[in-house]
């Protein structure tokens, strides 16, 4: 049988490769997936649900209670209301849902670099392409002299991602500005991935849900309550687009999940007591991470501000697959930068959603493979 040109001219993420290098027991920095418990009003409203028979289809959008719960929650950032929320089976296909609602074939997409891996796939599976922007060096902001220098007619759309997925970069308010002014002049529409808005540990989160005009925002709950395999995320956009979307989701899967949608909404508006501690649980490894990576010669890293990823560059002269799948061998997963886009080169994603002791041990590892290399 012939798959399609559009999946078979698509490779396999590059961050699950280094489990196949591994040996059992080894350290596991490479999965962006929280340790913690979900809380437990989300176990239980979503156990509860079930059982009073929650198990049919249900509304396409998603249930209006929930979609009303998200609204109120995320109004902090910008006056949205239910009807610019979708309920999505998970972060991962409001973006895929985004890309096949806005995206034609030809059209351009600029994804960051480095960035997330499913932003180029999604482009390409809509007959689309992606080019790589890059972010500046230390803070990791878009380079907005890149972004211009590379939109064309055929441009789009610009995807951002704050806080990021590999760097823990944090947008700051003058990129907000400058990437809204770009979207203004060019009529280009920006896609920004919000799913670590929870984890910001310097400054504040600077959302796009106050410029659904010119933005449509991807967010979920897999990170926020640590429930990566319900596949529960959200999307909003403007009034206008949403019958869109609901279209596509209608034609993707009906409808989301409907005893996970009861269970987040049991939990969501009691969520920031539980959000405070994971934060502090995160800040602390972030911190840990941190300095072990700094006083290890020839690494660099300056703390991550949101998220749970440190991405640190190193001053050797091998190249990042080789350097992650050395350190696989030696006992410690991580994922390599170029796995995240051309630009992630000369560095490492080490995830720290993981104990102190396994990041001080995987710390341990790579201080030691740091040692021989130099
Ligand atoms: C930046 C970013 N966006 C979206 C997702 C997708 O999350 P999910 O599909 O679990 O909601 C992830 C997952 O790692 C991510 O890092």
């Amino acid at each position: 049988m012939k798959v399609s040109q559009r999946i078979s001219q698509i490779p396999m993420s590059g961050i699950r490769k280094m489990f196949d290098l591994a040996g059992p027991g080894s350290i596991n920095l490479g999965l962006g997936e929280p340790d913690l418990d979900p809380p437990e009003l989300a176990i239980a409203g979503m156990n509860a649900a079930a059982l009073r028979g929650m198990n049919k289809y249900g509304p396409t959008a998603g249930i209006p209670e929930l979609r009303e719960a998200v609204a109120e929650r995320f109004s902090r950032y910008g006056k949205i209301t239910a009807s610019n929320v979708m309920i999505t089976p998970s972060g991962s296909s409001a973006l895929l849902e985004i890309a096949q609602t806005f995206v034609d074939p030809g059209d351009e997409v600029l994804v960051p670099s480095p960035g997330f891996v499913i932003y180029g796939p999604h482009a390409q599976l809509c007959g689309g392409k992606s080019v790589e922007y890059r972010l500046t060096d230390g803070d990791f902001q878009p380079d907005i002299d890149d972004i211009q220098s590379k939109i064309t007619p055929k441009t789009k759309m610009v995807v951002v991602t704050t806080p990021s997925n590999p760097t823990g970069g944090v947008l700051s308010e003058e990129s907000k500005k400058a990437l809204l002014d770009i979207s203004e002049d060019k009529d280009v529409i920006i896609l920004s991935d919000e799913v670590y808005d929870s984890f910001v540990y310097e400054g504040k989160h600077v959302s796009f849900m106050d410029r659904l005009d010119r933005a449509v925002v991807a967010n979920g709950f897999s990170k926020m309550m640590a429930v990566t395999g319900w596949r529960m995320g959200f999307l909003c956009a403007d009034e206008s687009v949403m019958p869109d979307l609901i279209k596509m989701q209608y034609h993707v899967c009906a409808s989301p999940n409907m005893p996970a949608q009861y269970g987040i909404l049991d939990a969501l508006p009691a969520i920031d007591p539980y959000l405070d501690k994971a934060k502090s649980i995160y800040k602390r490894r972030r911190d840990l991470i941190t300095s072990r990576i700094n006083s290890i010669p020839g690494m660099s890293l300056s703390p991550p501000k949101g998220a749970f990823y440190a991405f640190p560059s190193y001053d050797a002269d091998v190249p990042s697959a080789e350097l992650a799948g050395d350190l696989a061998k030696n006992g410690l997963i991580c994922t390599p930068g170029s796995a995240f886009g051309k630009y992630g080169e000369g560095h490492l994603r080490f995830s720290y959603a993981a104990s102190e002791e396994k990041i001080s041990k995987g710390m341990d590892i790579l201080s030691e493979v740091m040692g021989r290399l130099r």
